[in-house]
């Protein structure tokens, strides 16, 4: 199927939104030339359209403690840095950060973490309470794979959905990356989850060392497999504090893979969440993520760590917005929006198409949306440091 068939079913299917591309189509598009590539990010943003709308959902990520068990060889908040200063806020700075999210008009707080127990598990449930009862905001875990009576604490609490990684789809890749850990783990936590009945969210480094054009292909496929409420996908980018500082980025010489990833992605999954991720900025800088909210993406995550702490959570390097102020993200999403001529999402921007289980969520949108049209109506926006 060609993009443009792509194209079409996407008529037949209108109320359905488009049918995915098959698997041998995934392959295909994926190794598309530059010079054919224009069609499949069209396509893709057709099929985003479709399917979800062009309304942008924003989540304002809290990076509220660097502390981190594991030692994934890429990664720059690894246990294995003893270099680096680590910390966790407090509740009330992270109340704080989530306080200043909902009154700029965002609907979702995404709670991030290092894998690590250290912030507290009990501590954990009672912050996301205090979030549900004091904020309008849906709430979002990121903080690595806990065991299920963790994860049913959390959604008691009032989680809503949990972003966990899987990093790559190739099992043998993933146990070189993730010392003592299998990639079979990581996919037992999403199942878990799932079955709690809190919607979902993982995804993939494109481009990790030793990474191939069928890796990448089986990566995309695994999140449509997964039926993922949330795909977020994003470049490696080599650290040089890291075991893999010296190690390429497998499509290096080609980066516009990194979006053509995105753009064939949506057209494999087309109802998924899908976020214009910071890497993208760290490899396109100033229009990564725009770029990718052109060709697929749906979702945009402005940070709202406070800026003492945004130097010790920087994973990779080129991390944008590092010296930024939190409001000044939220006000650098609303010009990139408005220069895109796309609307902020109104409401919680939950899994679409898919009954919930336990959605408990405060209905909040028109709150939510008329406070985001206020930030619109303050004039130009800052910009990031990018
Ligand atoms: N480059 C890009 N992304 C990275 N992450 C961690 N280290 C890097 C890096 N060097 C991503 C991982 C993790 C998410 C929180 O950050 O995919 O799941
Ligand atoms: Fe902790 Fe990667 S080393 S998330």
């Amino acid at each position: 199927m060609t993009p443009e068939r792509t194209a079409g079913s996407e008529a037949a299917g209108a109320a359905r939104g488009p049918r995915p591309i098959p698997a041998r189509e995934v392959r295909r598009l994926l190794d598309a030339p530059p010079g054919q590539r224009a069609r499949v990010f069209a396509a893709a943003d057709r099929a985003r359209r479709a399917a979800v709308g062009d309304e942008v959902f924003l989540r304002g990520i809290v990076e509220f403690s660097n502390r981190c068990a594991r030692n994934c060889r890429y990664c720059g908040i690894r246990a294995g840095r003893t270099d680096l200063r680590r910390y966790a806020m407090d509740e009330s700075e992270i109340l704080d950060a989530a306080q200043a999210m909902a009154a700029c008009g965002v609907t979702t707080v995404v709670l991030q973490s290092g894998e690590s127990d250290a912030f507290g598990d009990a501590r954990f449930a009672r912050l996301v309470e205090r979030i549900k009862r004091e904020t309008p905001l849906a709430v979002t875990g990121s903080c690595g794979v806990r065991p299920e009576a963790v994860f049913r604490r959390w959604r008691d609490a009032g989680m809503d959905r949990y972003l966990v990684r899987f990093e790559t789809s190739d099992p043998r890749l993933y146990a070189r990356l993730h010392p003592g850990d299998r990639l079979e783990a990581r996919l037992e936590a999403l199942a878990r989850l799932r079955a709690l009945g809190v919607q979902t969210g993982s995804g993939f480094l494109i481009g990790l060392p030793g990474e191939t054009l069928e890796t990448l292909a089986e990566n995309i496929l695994l999140c449509r497999r997964l039926d993922l409420d949330m795909a977020g996908i994003g470049p490696f980018i080599p650290h040089p504090a890291t075991p893999l500082g010296g190690a390429a980025n497998a499509c290096a010489s080609d980066p516009e893979r990194f979006l053509l990833a995105l753009a064939v992605l949506r057209l494999a999954h087309p109802r998924a969440h899908i976020p214009a991720t910071t890497a993208f900025d760290a490899v396109f800088p100033g229009t990564g993520r725009n770029r990718a909210l052109q060709c697929g993406a749906n979702v945009f995550m402005p940070s709202f760590t406070p800026r003492a702490h945004r130097g010790d959570y920087r994973l990779y390097p080129g991390k944008p917005c590092v010296d930024e102020a939190p409001g000044d993200c939220a006000a650098c999403v609303v010009g990139r929006l408005r220069l895109l001529g796309r609307p902020i999402g109104r409401g919680p921007g939950h899994a679409f198409g898919r009954r919930l289980a336990r959605s408990r969520t405060s209905g909040t949108s028109s709150r939510t949306s008329s406070a985001a049209a206020a930030a619109c109506d303050q004039g130009p926006a800052p910009v990031c440091s990018m």
